[in-house]
């Protein structure tokens, strides 16, 4: 059996994420237990060990120290959120022109290599701008659905606010990430980097941040795609605009795309009559994609609560009634 010091260093190594002495303190049991003759056991550890070395040096997730050695893996797990998103863009009800746009990228990415053989490289730098709840965050996770990829989403708020002196190095580090792991890298809420707005924090430092996320998105090689996603395209230095291949301006939807975002958003049930979608569309109008598929989903909740088999298009205008309050009629 391991020493009792010996359990309480893996307990602590583990609650601290601390995989050097993780790793260096089983190595020790497994040493201890082949001096004591207990070759098989000690062998057995080893060989998981290694294993489980092998499994953290290959999944990024994991382990954000194949990233950037020096970078304990505490720090970029708090910084970046990780998605597998299990949707694509035909989940999404879009305007004509955020459909083309989108599209092209996926075709570009999705052919690459052609591309390539022309020295050509698809475009992978997307700016979003729009009010909030009009998709900008969610055609992230589409195009990562489309492509096979992940989303990983930087907190960009966590990076300025409890990384101020260090965000730069933080930064770095996320586009050393962009290099080694394909990905769709989504900076979402990006004006709390790209503007030079006070938010009572050290405007020198927002400034430097700013210059070094230009520097590095110039610079950029990988084959990542990077996002950044703002509410407050105003907000942002004018200096940001000519870094992305594409600058994607979500609208509200118009009344032909409220009335698909509803039959998308009720699909799977049964309505108790035949609605009156363009009706229930004009009651919707001035509202975002957001507050429409929630008038839809509080419908459908109230039609499962009340034990009824089928949807009740009243429901649905009565939500939607209520998220407008400031609308005539
Ligand atoms: N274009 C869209 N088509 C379908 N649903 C949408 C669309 N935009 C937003 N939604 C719905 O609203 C939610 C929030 O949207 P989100 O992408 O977070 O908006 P944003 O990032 O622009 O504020 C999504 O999860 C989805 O349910
Ligand atoms: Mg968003």
């Amino acid at each position: 059996m391991a020493a009792v010091d010996q359990i309480k260093n893996l307990i602590k190594s583990y609650v601290e994420d601390d995989d050097h002495r993780f790793f260096a303190t089983a190595m020790q049991i497994a040493a201890s237990e082949a001096r004591k003759g207990n070759t098989t056991i000690a062998q057995e550890l080893k060989m998981l060990i290694e294993k489980a070395r092998k499994d953290k040096s290959t999944a990024f997730v994991e382990s954000p120290k194949t990233v950037s050695l020096s970078a304990p893996r505490r720090e970029l797990k708090e910084l970046i959120e990780v998605f597998k998103p299990r949707i694509d863009l035909d989940d999404m009800v879009l305007s004509p022109e955020v459909q083309e746009s989108l599209s092209k990228l996926i075709h570009e990415q999705k052919n690459w290599e052609l591309l390539k053989k022309h020295n050509l490289r698809p475009r992978r730098k997307l700016l979003l701008t729009g009010l909030p709840g009009t998709g900008k965050t969610m055609s992230a996770q589409a195009i990562a659905g489309e492509l096979g990829l992940s989303v990983y989403i930087i907190r960009l708020d966590g990076l300025m606010s409890k990384y101020l002196g260090e965000s730069i190095a933080k930064l770095r580090m996320i586009f050393d990430a962009m290099e080694e792991h394909r990905a769709v890298y989504l900076f979402d809420e990006f004006d709390s980097i790209g503007s030079h707005r006070d938010r009572g924090q050290d405007i020198g430092e927002i400034k430097r941040v700013l210059n070094s996320f230009l520097i590095n998105i110039e610079k950029d090689n990988s084959n990542s795609i990077i996002i950044a996603a703002t509410n407050l395209p105003e907000s942002l230095d004018k200096a940001l605009f000519r870094r992305f291949d594409d600058i994607i301006n979500y609208p509200l939807p118009d009344l032909k795309q409220i009335s698909k975002t509803i039959k998308k958003a009720t699909k799977e049930f049964l309505f108790s009559e035949k609605p009156d979608f363009d009706k229930i569309a004009k009651l919707a109008l001035g509202l975002n994609y957001s507050e429409i598929t929630k008038a839809c989903e509080e419908a459908i909740k109230e039609m499962i609560l009340s034990g009824s088999l089928n949807l009740n298009s009243l429901e649905i205008e009565k939500s939607l009634s209520k998220k407008a309050p400031l609308k005539d009629g």
